[in-house]
């Protein structure tokens, strides 16, 4: 009998037997020596994409407080509905764990038939980092600013082509903002991460992103990529250099892409508390924090990087978003 085959005859034992009570006292147990192996993190876009590259920084750091390696298990399709849909079917053990963001967890309710529901199938862990998008394009695009850029693409629309990661992806619906902003259209190009658009963008196959900074920041300091401006009210202080959407003529075009971590529901309280302290540990770690504030990513404040932050905030934007996504007519093709 594996590990897991024993837990589950165990706490179908209990529920025979003697109820919520001894029920209670399983999940203690289980708890209590977690983890005994390494848990998956799976992460539901491309290996070296900005989601995945959150993954890995939290993972490392997390390794020290759980005392065990957190695997890595990229599982990519359909904007991400396909690793979060493994995550909600998987055994609620705490060997499962998702890495999410806004577009995941709030975006794709909007626009998929999911067979999953985000929040009576998953429970929140803790609230991470966020980070905004950069307007970025080819590198031989002729414009120097956003103002050139919208003329040079009102002027070319037939022929350019933006990547995604997918429809309903961040991306995309960054990708959505900026054309119904500038009243412009283009075509789209989905991915299965934004990493291998990202890889297309720099080779001229495809010509603009709306792409996290994350992904985006290290390709416009190889000058690989130009950027046109970030999606926020205020300059990103590690790349200083470039202006918000405010200041370079499209007031108002903010998208935020925060993160979190998900366990599959009915997860053992106390498991979910472990990895929760050890999310917590690595977003307070200098060395972590130094390399997030470099991608452009922003720490929520502590009380928010818990079960009950996360719930809130996630809840609070499914409220916000629902509404806007559906208006704007972004749809899953
Ligand atoms: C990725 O990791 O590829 C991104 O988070 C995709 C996106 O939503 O744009």
């Amino acid at each position: 009998m594996t590990g897991l085959t024993k837990v589950v005859a165990m706490m179908a034992a209990a529920a025979v037997v003697g109820g919520a009570g001894l029920l209670a006292q399983v999940a203690a147990a289980m708890a209590q020596g977690y983890p005994t192996r390494p848990p998956t993190m799976v992460v539901p876009f491309a290996a070296g994409g900005p989601t995945d590259t959150i993954a890995r920084i939290m993972a490392e750091r997390m390794r020290q407080s759980l005392g065990q390696t957190v695997i890595i298990e990229n599982v990519t399709g359909a904007a991400g509905s396909i690793g979060v849909g493994r995550v909600a079917r998987a055994a609620p053990d705490g060997y499962t764990i998702g890495i999410g963001h806004w577009s995941t967890h709030v975006i794709n309710g909007a626009i998929y038939p999911l067979n999953y529901d985000l929040l009576k199938d998953l429970d929140p862990v803790a609230l991470l980092p966020a980070n905004p998008q950069l307007i970025v394009t080819k590198k031989d695009v002729p414009a120097t600013n956003l103002k050139e850029l919208v003329a040079w693409v009102r002027a070319n629309q037939d022929k350019i082509s933006g990547g995604t990661a997918g429809a309903g992806s961040a991306s995309h619906v960054g990708g959505v903002y900026f054309q119904n902003f500038t009243n412009t259209r283009f075509t789209f190009v989905p991915y299965r991460g934004s990493a291998p658009a990202m890889l297309d963008l720099v080779s001229g196959t495809i010509d603009i992103m709306c792409d996290q900074s994350t992904n985006s920041l290290p390709q416009v300091r190889a000058n690989a990529v130009k950027a046109f401006a970030v999606t926020a009210p205020k300059r990103l202080a590690s790349a200083p250099e470039i202006p918000t959407v405010d200041e370079a003529g499209l007031p108002g075009f903010y998208i935020s892409v925060w993160h979190g971590l998900w366990v599959p529901h009915g997860t053992p309280k106390e498991i979910v508390a472990k990895l929760t302290a050890a999310a917590q540990d690595a977003l307070a770690d200098p060395a972590v924090q130094n390399r997030l504030a470099e991608l452009g990513q922003e720490i929520p404040p502590r009380e928010m990087q818990t079960p009950e932050g996360l719930g809130a905030f996630q809840k609070a934007e499914i409220e916000k978003w629902w509404p806007i996504v559906k208006a704007a007519g972004i749809k899953a093709e």
